[in-house]
């Protein structure tokens, strides 16, 4: 399901459009005021040290702005910005040639951070604290571990799964910021600026509907302007109204609040098949033949964002604002009482 217009996750045809829109300075960057307020004040002490920004972690669900930021903190700080992931990171080796070959003042980004191999995760420890790199010479009883000086670099890990992180590692992170979805305010702004450097016509009102239905999210933004550019070339005469904006969006089958089939899905199985739930997620993903990573890192966070989903220790539960948007009858026989009546006794 990766062609799902509002997922949040990157695909094919982002890459190429999002380097261009891709703001590069800390002004530009849209909202989460707090987070860009605090590493502001974060990069310019550093800079007036003239020492390198402490290790920074950026957590929060997908297409929020951490890569970007990583970005901005590289340019702000004048250095080079190494990427690199978790996966992509397999031994302590792979690692150890990452960080002998960066140079003073550079930011290495290390996305999926939590998927790091623990081997790899424990040779980054001493890297972290003291810019030594351990490494061992030999095999056998004749091995002898060497301590190797690495040049100062800010380490900025980025995941969507904080939880998943081993406590030491998370607190080796100078900084750690946690990203959240956009307001719409925000996302409009984004998307106005964004359809100027696309040279596309667009009025107050029609961004304003497409940031609605962005799922408060940057990266689904603009993709839906993108998309809804497309319709109003060809149905209409470029500009983006609300109107045009109304339309395309119905004619993608996104709703009023950004939710599309998919998600529709989802809440209409734990309605339907399981009477609003609780249901493991794994019994969800099966019955809509999905992964359960994706519906957990995807649609869940947005789904409970609205209020439309709880997360509880026996499964997941349909709330009534939920059967409200689907235009279904609530009962208060459905989710609420089986959670009291399943909840372990005191
Ligand atoms: N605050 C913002 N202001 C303007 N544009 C933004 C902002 N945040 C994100 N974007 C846009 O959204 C796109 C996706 O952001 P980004 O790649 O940084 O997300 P991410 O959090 O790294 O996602 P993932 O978890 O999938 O790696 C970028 O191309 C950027 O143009
Ligand atoms: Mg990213």
């Amino acid at each position: 399901m990766s062609d799902r217009i509002i997922s949040a996750k990157p695909q094919a045809e982002d890459s190429v459009i999002e380097a261009t829109l891709r703001p590069s300075r800390i002004e530009e960057f849209v909202g989460q005021d707090k987070v860009k307020e605090n590493l502001r004040i974060a990069v310019l002490a550093a800079k007036q040290r003239g020492e390198t920004l402490d290790h920074t972690l950026f957590y929060g669900p997908p297409g929020l702005g951490k890569t970007t930021l990583a970005h901005i903190i590289a340019h702000e700080m004048g250095g080079n910005l190494r990427i690199s992931s978790g996966p992509a990171i397999e031994r302590p080796g792979d690692l150890a040639a990452i960080v002998t070959n960066l140079r003073e003042g550079d930011v290495l980004f290390i996305d999926e951070c939590h998927r790091l191999p623990r081997p790899a995760e424990e040779l980054m420890y001493p890297v972290m604290e003291d810019f030594s790199l351990d490494i061992m010479i030999g095999k056998g009883p004749g091995a002898r571990s060497v301590r190797l000086a690495v040049p100062h670099f800010t380490l900025i890990g980025a995941t969507t799964r904080y939880a998943m992180l081993s406590s030491p590692l998370r607190d080796r992170f100078g900084s750690v910021y946690r990203l959240d979805f956009y307001d719409a305010g925000a996302l409009a702004t984004i998307i106005r600026r964004n359809a100027s450097i696309l040279r596309v016509d667009i009025d107050l009102e029609g961004a304003q509907e497409i940031a609605g239905r962005s799922r408060g999210t940057p990266r689904v933004a603009n993709r839906l302007l993108r998309r809804v550019r497309d319709y109003a070339q060809v149905m209409g005469d470029g500009v983006i109204t609300v109107e045009v904006a109304r339309d395309a969006l119905s004619s993608l089958a996104v709703d009023e609040l950004g939710l599309d089939e998919l998600d529709h899905k989802v809440l209409r199985t734990i309605v339907e098949k399981f009477d609003g739930g609780p249901v493991g997620l794994d019994t969800i993903a099966a019955s809509i033949a999905e992964e359960p990573d994706t519906i957990m890192d995807v649609y869940e966070p947005f789904l409970m964002q609205l209020g439309f989903l709880q997360r509880t220790p026996r499964g997941r539960i349909a709330t009534r604002r939920a059967y409200e948007h689907l235009d279904l009858p609530y009962s208060e026989s459905s989710s609420l009482q089986t959670t009291l009546w399943d909840a372990p006794q005191q």
